[in-house]
């Protein structure tokens, strides 16, 4: 890896430059306050993140409304309260160099459950006279071990819809520069395209066009509430890698329809719409989709299994325009820099620079 190598080279999303192509991929932290807000330890594990040298931070999952959280601990963008929150963190990842994105979360289905940590790392159902809620989802079809979601009502779409209007217009106000929309991981979204999980009969079901409609008017909810000139990403599942599910195909149609609809880039991964979709451990594996789904007229980007600074160089520009780079950050804040490898002094935080 050098400097020369692509990856280090800025990318343009409409008006916002973004210095390099190696960014944070969005993990939820379950560490949010009682009122949804950011915490400090927010603005440690994404500022440091910052000061390693990652040109885009996806803030995590942040819920549009309080029944379309994972847990009672994620972050959320619906009151005002926690825009304040958002508004110090995203100024702290923006003040030590990198452009602050952040996640819409709508969870549907896959809700109301524990931290991951409180159960060897498994969801247990938290139930409403527990402190949780009840699901909401295209059809009453639970994820393994969680509640039996309610069938959504045509009432219920237009009041998700509204959610995800104001948690855009909110980001918009906390300062963030780039939204993502969660349309993947076997959330709501993901859940109206495949279906293994839409059995619905309304205008929301049937054939791959109208298990879209849903979806398309969740990406014109975002741009209704964000500014023309900042960018769109969706996280999309590039298949579902499950019998009788989503197809790269199907989805290389849903990533040109988004194209359309104001979508800028698409960022994939796959599976995890029910525990048994395939787990594939390569490094790449969601990368290698990238190609097909430039085809549809949107930048690319790709998760999975990026740890080792050569895959970098394997992915970009070839397969797809930018990685977001999950679990080796966890291990490493200063993974990209240490990737970059490049003089010490040019790259690395100048506080730093007595280190070298
Ligand atoms: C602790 C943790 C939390 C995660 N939370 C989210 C999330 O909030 N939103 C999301 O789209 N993916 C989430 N993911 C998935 C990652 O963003 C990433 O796509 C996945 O870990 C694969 O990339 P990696 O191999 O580099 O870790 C999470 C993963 C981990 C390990």
């Amino acid at each position: 890896m050098t400097t020369a190598s692509m990856a280090w080279t800025p990318i343009r999303l409409r008006e916002l430059s973004v210095p390099n192509r190696v960014w944070l991929s969005p993990m939820c932290q379950y560490s949010a306050d009682r009122s949804g807000a950011p915490t400090d330890w927010h603005i440690a594990h994404y500022g440091s993140r910052a000061a390693g040298g990652v040109g885009m931070i996806m803030v995590e999952c942040t819920a549009v409304a309080p029944d379309m959280r994972t847990t009672a601990q994620d972050l959320g963008l619906y009151t005002d309260d926690q825009v304040i929150g958002h508004r110090r963190l995203a100024e702290a990842i923006t003040s030590i160099g990198s452009v602050a994105a952040v996640q819409l979360g709508v969870a549907g289905r896959k809700s109301s459950h524990g931290v991951p940590w409180a159960n060897d790392g498994t969801r247990n159902a938290i139930p409403p006279e527990d402190g949780g809620w009840q699901p909401l989802a295209p059809s009453p079809i639970p994820f393994a071990g969680l509640a039996v979601p309610a069938e959504m009502t045509t009432k219920d779409g237009t009041r998700v819809l509204e959610d995800i209007e104001r948690a855009a217009r909110n980001a918009h106000r906390a300062g963030y520069e780039a939204i993502e929309l969660h349309g993947a991981n076997g959330y709501m979204l993901h859940e109206f395209l495949s279906p293994l999980a839409n059995h619905r009969t309304d205008e929301w079901g049937g054939d791959p066009e109208r298990r879209m409609r849903f979806p398309l008017e969740m990406v014109k909810a975002v741009r209704a509430g964000w500014p023309e000139d900042k960018p769109v990403l969706v996280r999309l599942p590039a298949a579902d890698l499950l019998e009788g599910g989503l197809t790269a195909d199907d989805m290389a149609l849903v990533a040109t329809r988004m194209g359309e609809a104001g979508v800028d880039m698409i960022d994939l991964v796959t599976g995890a719409l029910v525990p048994e979709a395939l787990r594939v451990a390569e490094p790449l594996h969601n990368a290698q989709y990238g190609p097909r789904f430039r085809a549809a007229g949107v930048l690319t980007a790709a998760s999975g299994m990026i740890s080792q600074a050569h895959h970098l160089d394997q992915a970009i520009p070839e397969l797809v325009d930018a990685v977001l780079v999950g679990r080796a950050m966890l291990r490493d804040p200063y993974w990209a820099l240490r990737a970059l490898d490049a003089e010490p002094r040019a790259s690395w935080p100048k506080q730093y620079h007595r280190a070298f």
